[in-house]
């Protein structure tokens, strides 16, 4: 099965995409994280995406596509692409998606489920200091790494990609509903409501 996920920054794709991965025996394929990591090891794809992530930008097309050449074989479920129309043709010419999620959230939910995110620098793992913050203050509980910020979880970053995510993601919708394959998902509720939606949607039969 290949699924995508769309919503605004925050929605919680990461979250689900992560469960539905495991759950559905699927790769979990995130821009984000790969591109993360890719400035972390300061690559040549990290020293030019770096200054677009940082100011909630969008990273050009080519970077992002070349960046996931030869991955797309397999089954997925993609957390953050494709995120405009461009990056759709393309996702289109390689593989055939069997369904999309879209995690709709507002702005000022977003804003505050952002502001309240802290991801483990040793090995990625999400918390939420509103939702689901950690069992001792500043400390993953999985790997006792140091919880920080993400460079882009600032207030006015936020905003900023909540905008791009409205003018440039959003046709994206409109494309898949098109192809009769988009599913819309209230992303306001509890991880757990919002997981067995989505396990509802992708396998009918359950
Ligand atoms: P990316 O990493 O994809 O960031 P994003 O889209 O802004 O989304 P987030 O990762 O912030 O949120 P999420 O929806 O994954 O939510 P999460 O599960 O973490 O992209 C970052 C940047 O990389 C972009 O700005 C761009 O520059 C670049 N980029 C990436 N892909 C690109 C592409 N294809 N093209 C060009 N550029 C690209 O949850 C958020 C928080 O809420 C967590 O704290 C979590 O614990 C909590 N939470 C989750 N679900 C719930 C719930 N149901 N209730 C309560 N709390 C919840
Ligand atoms: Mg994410």
């Amino acid at each position: 099965m290949k699924v995508v996920l769309l919503g605004p920054p925050g929605a919680g794709k990461g979250t689900q995409a992560g469960l539905l991965a495991e759950r559905l025996g699927l790769e979990h394929i995130s821009t984000g994280d790969l591109l993360r990591e890719e400035v972390h090891k300061r690559t040549e794809l990290g020293r030019k995406a770096k200054g677009y992530m940082d100011r909630g930008e969008l990273v050009p097309d080519d970077l992002i596509i070349e960046m996931l050449a030869g991955r797309l074989n397999r089954d997925f479920i993609l957390d953050g692409f494709p995120r405009n129309l461009r990056q759709a043709e393309a996702l289109a010419e390689v593989a055939e998606v069997d369904r999309v999620l879209d995690l709709e959230l507002t702005e000022e939910e977003v804003v505050r489920r952002l502001s309240a995110r802290r991801v483990c620098e040793g090995c990625g793992r999400n918390y939420n200091l509103l939702t689901n913050p950690p069992v001792t203050e500043g400390v993953c509980d999985a790997c006792g790494g140091r919880l920080i910020q993400r460079e882009d979880d600032r207030p006015e970053v936020i905003r900023r990609r909540y905008r791009v995510y409205e003018e440039e993601t959003a046709p994206v919708k409109e494309f898949y509903r098109r192809l009769g394959l988009l599913a819309e998902l209230d992303g306001a509720r509890s991880i757990e409501e919002v997981f067995q939606e989505a396990l509802q949607l992708l396998e009918p039969s359950r």
